[in-house]
């Protein structure tokens, strides 16, 4: 890293680490951030980092003060007013806004500034809302408001022909293309009324005009220069009336703040979690005098009335802009922890924490754009203006893009989400409320979008390729204590992990490699060299499980498997992703004495549970990944039995047979899916997990040579993956080509291979449940395919016979030939 490091300084080192600030960059992190130790945190974007130093400023700051409520004379009130006064002034000096022009109303966040706005703005039906196509879901949500008053909302493009630093005054420079005008059918507006009078139609109407400082999907800086020109009347398309300007500056106010002087936006919003990580919950509307004076509050509320009376309509406003707009109390002790924010970047100056992350984001960029696959294809696809000059300051520090293979198919989002989340990165995926943009640089039409929509993909869900195309991005952002060796860390796992090497180097057993030999007849004379060796019954989803030498099967699978689960007191499936303390609690089931055995090391007594139990059919149902499920419950005791067990209140419930019900994914062997005609119980996916040892021991070949986490005992046992039955005798992975398979003389399907999560990383040592990046980051190595970490595979039993009957109760038994079948 040193050579790479000093090239990086070559070029960067004026800008990158605040020479000039009497602490850089990596004493900041060494002494501040401690708690980043091996984490890259890469979604600036999303929210900053607080740092260790100001919130033990924070700390003492309100252990040693006392601040009252601001709404009123004794000390403590005056101490916490007096905070409120002297932030608001920093607030606008952090704009460069003259307290005289400009007022800092607080609100919870950049979002209720611009709900205000949108909310008490004069609309009328000569008013247009306008926008650049690049803001973030809470901007175009003022035009609900500008639609329901009559108004038109436009969405328009902003193209900056040439450089307009040269050229302040020329409005000519930009090229403006509308969308479609949106208007609301007049029938269903509600009345114009304002002040108790229908609005002024005619006369002096009221306009916005919203950009982002910075698109936070794509990073592109707007250049501010577009405020004059509104206001002046030089964009084209403009109607008649008086121009506002709003400018969303939620991302770009944390590397470089609107200059309010030099541009004087009617309004501007923030929030304060993005600046300097803390407070959350707070943030402002950075509004011009006479543009306050124009927003017409209809709600009164504490804080905001000089007098009112209770039983008639009487109520006389306060006077002071701040005051007419901050409802109840505002969050006083968020403001008092403004300063200690501020302090930070005062220390390191904005100018330089502009600089530092531009040097980032410019080195990343272009180390990305230089990526290539053995074939000499791009594997980044990045969106937005490129950057061109070092540290390029026209562009902010973050970086959306996609990953394409080498045959020129896209990775998921979700893909690179999480496997950098195995890497310790912490990224951020999909759209990022952002659909304009999100829409324009992935190429989506209106009816891509409308159709992703049908075919059931919401924000936030896990369809991110649809039709071959991406339905979001990945975004890296880069924060005021990045350091390089976050760039470095997160370049390296972009190559490591998706960078395709040349031929020779591709392993004998990645996905897909057809050369295994596979048996492949059903010939009862054919003795195969391939046993069952373990059968394993789990009970209680994520609870541990008890071995067997054989066991029964239903319609359902193994019987008895995953038929009971635990809810927590939300009503939440719970997990050993969310409560590990369920790994240690061990079940038996007895039946001969038809009965459920469960023993916790911190219950003194064993649970018993009779498996003929007669119990309360509950109305409520249950949703397991997806699949909706009739559930029954017991009583107290064994609810407080198990609420002491995991030290949480819950409830034991059953699955209820006669109402299991079916879902179908996908029929597609890449995708393990339900089978429309088979029952599930509390399971993810198919109804019995299969693992060959042969597997398990090309993996713990792979685990013990290569890097893997040297936290935890290195080899994984087959039972890490919790499954149903283990076999041996078969080659690595040539379970993963298998369509059906026969044990004795039991048939099975197969759903196709197991996608694997985190829950493996999880392990148990001296009754304590420990979490590592393996085996996950090295299967994520080698078991990829489409998006999934693929490992063992899914079986679903056959259940009827050729005569479509439903055949007699079978048994496995440890030790029976498993005869596989490939088509
Ligand atoms: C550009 C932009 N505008 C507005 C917002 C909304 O901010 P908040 O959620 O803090 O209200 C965000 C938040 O991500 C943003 O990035």
């Amino acid at each position: 890293m040193e050579q790479s490091r000093e090239e990086f300084l070559k070029q960067f080192g004026g800008d990158y680490g605040y020479p000039d600030a009497p602490k850089g960059v990596d004493e900041m992190r060494a002494t501040d951030f401690k708690r980043l130790e091996e984490m890259v945190y890469l979604d600036h974007a999303g929210a900053t980092l607080y740092s260790e130093g100001q919130m033990a400023d924070v700390l003492k700051d309100l252990t040693s003060n006392v601040y009252g409520n601001p709404h009123s004379q004794s000390d403590s009130s005056m101490a916490a007013s007096d905070l409120i006064t002297t932030a608001r002034h920093q607030v606008l000096k952090y704009f460069n806004a003259s307290p005289r022009d400009y007022k800092c109303i607080f609100t919870s966040g950049a979002t209720a500034a611009l709900k205000l706005v949108g909310e008490c703005f004069p609309w009328s039906r000569e008013s247009c809302y306008m926008y650049t196509m690049e803001n973030h879901n809470s901007v175009l949500g003022i035009r609900e408001y500008a639609l329901s008053k009559g108004a038109t909302a436009l969405a328009v493009d902003v193209e900056e022909v040439v450089d307009l630093a040269k050229n302040h005054d020329s409005g000519s420079l930009y090229k403006i293309s509308r969308h479609s005008n949106q208007r609301r059918d007049k029938n269903v507006l509600s009345h114009n009324y304002q002040n108790g009078r229908l609005s002024d139609i005619s006369g002096n109407n009221w306009n916005i005009f919203a950009f982002p400082s910075e698109c936070n999907f794509s990073g592109q800086k707007f250049n501010l220069n577009l405020v004059k020109l509104i206001k002046e009347g030089k964009i084209p398309l403009q109607q008649q009336g008086q121009w506002m300007v709003l400018i969303d500056a939620a991302k770009g106010c944390a590397t470089e703040p609107p200059n309010l002087t030099l541009y004087p936006a009617d309004f501007a919003v923030c929030s304060f979690y993005k600046i300097f990580g803390y407070p959350t919950g707070l943030g402002a509307l950075i509004v011009k005098n006479e543009a306050a004076n124009l927003l017409n509050k209809r709600y009164f509320s504490g804080g905001t009335v000089a007098a009112s009376i209770a039983d008639i309509d009487f109520i006389q406003r306060r006077n002071s802009i701040e005051q007419v707009l901050e409802d109840g109390t505002i969050s006083f002790l968020s403001i008092a922890s403004l300063r200690h924010g501020f302090k930070i970047i005062d220390m390191l100056t904005i100018a330089a924490i502009g600089r530092h992350t531009a040097s980032l984001a410019t080195y990343v960029r272009g180390k990305m754009m230089g990526l290539k696959h053995s074939n000499e294809k791009n594997v980044c696809t990045i969106y937005g203006q490129q950057a061109t000059k070092e540290g390029d300051l026209k562009i902010g520090p973050t970086i959306t893009f996609n990953l394409k293979r080498e045959d020129g198919s896209w990775f998921g989002y979700r893909e690179v989400e999480k496997l950098a989340s195995l890497s310790g990165i912490h990224l951020r995926t999909g759209c990022f409320c952002n659909p304009g943009a999100c829409a324009k640089y992935l190429g989506l039409s209106h009816s891509d979008l409308v159709s992703n929509f049908e075919a059931g993909h919401v924000c936030w869900d896990d369809n991110d390729i649809i039709n071959g195309k991406p339905t979001g991005a990945v975004r890296i952002s880069f924060g005021y204590m990045s350091t390089y060796e976050d760039a470095e860390k997160f370049l390296k796992f972009l190559q490591s992990s998706f960078v395709s090497l040349p031929v020779q180097f591709h392993n004998e057993y990645m996905l897909n490699l057809n050369s295994l030999s596979l048996v492949d007849n059903w010939s009862p004379k054919f003795v195969s060299d391939v046993q069952l060796k373990s059968i394993t019954i789990y009970p209680v989803k994520s609870c541990q499980g008890f071995s067997v030498k054989s066991w029964p099967l239903t319609t359902g699978g193994l019987m008895y498997d995953r038929e009971w689960l635990l809810q927590g007191s939300g009503g939440e499936i719970l997990t050993q992703k969310k409560v590990p303390e369920l790994g240690s609690i061990c079940t038996l089931i007895d039946l001969e004495l038809g009965k459920l055995f469960i023993e916790s090391p911190i219950c003194k007594d064993k649970l018993q549970i009779s498996l003929l139990e007669n119990l309360t059919v509950l109305s409520a149902e249950v949703d397991v990944s997806g699949q909706r499920y009739e559930v029954q419950s017991y009583n107290d005791r064994v609810n407080t039995w198990f609420s002491e067990a995991i030290q949480r209140p819950c409830t034991f419930v059953r699955c209820s047979s006669s109402t299991y019900r079916s879902y179908t994914y996908s029929d597609s062997r890449d995708r393990p899916c339900r089978d429309a005609q088979r029952k599930l119980n509390f399971v993810n996916e198919g109804q019995l997990l299969l693992i060959s040892e042969e597997s398990i021991s090309d993996l713990n070949r792979r685990l013990s040579s290569g890097n893997g986490d040297g936290k935890q005992q290195l080899l994984v046992d087959a039972m890490r993956f919790r499954p149903n039955i283990v076999i041996s005798g078969s080659s690595p992975y040539s379970e993963d080509n298998w369509t059906k398979l026969r044990i004795g003389e039991t048939c099975f399907t197969s759903m196709g291979g197991c996608n694997r999560c985190q829950m493996i990383n999880l392990y148990h040592n001296s009754g304590q449940v420990l979490k590592s990046k393996e085996p996950l980051a090295t299967l994520a190595s080698y078991r990829r395919k489409k998006g999934k970490i693929l490992f063992g595979i899914l079986l679903n039993y056959e259940d009827m016979d050729e005569d479509n009957e439903i055949v007699a109760e079978r048994w496995l038994q440890v030790g029976q030939r498993v005869y596989p079948f490939t088509e």
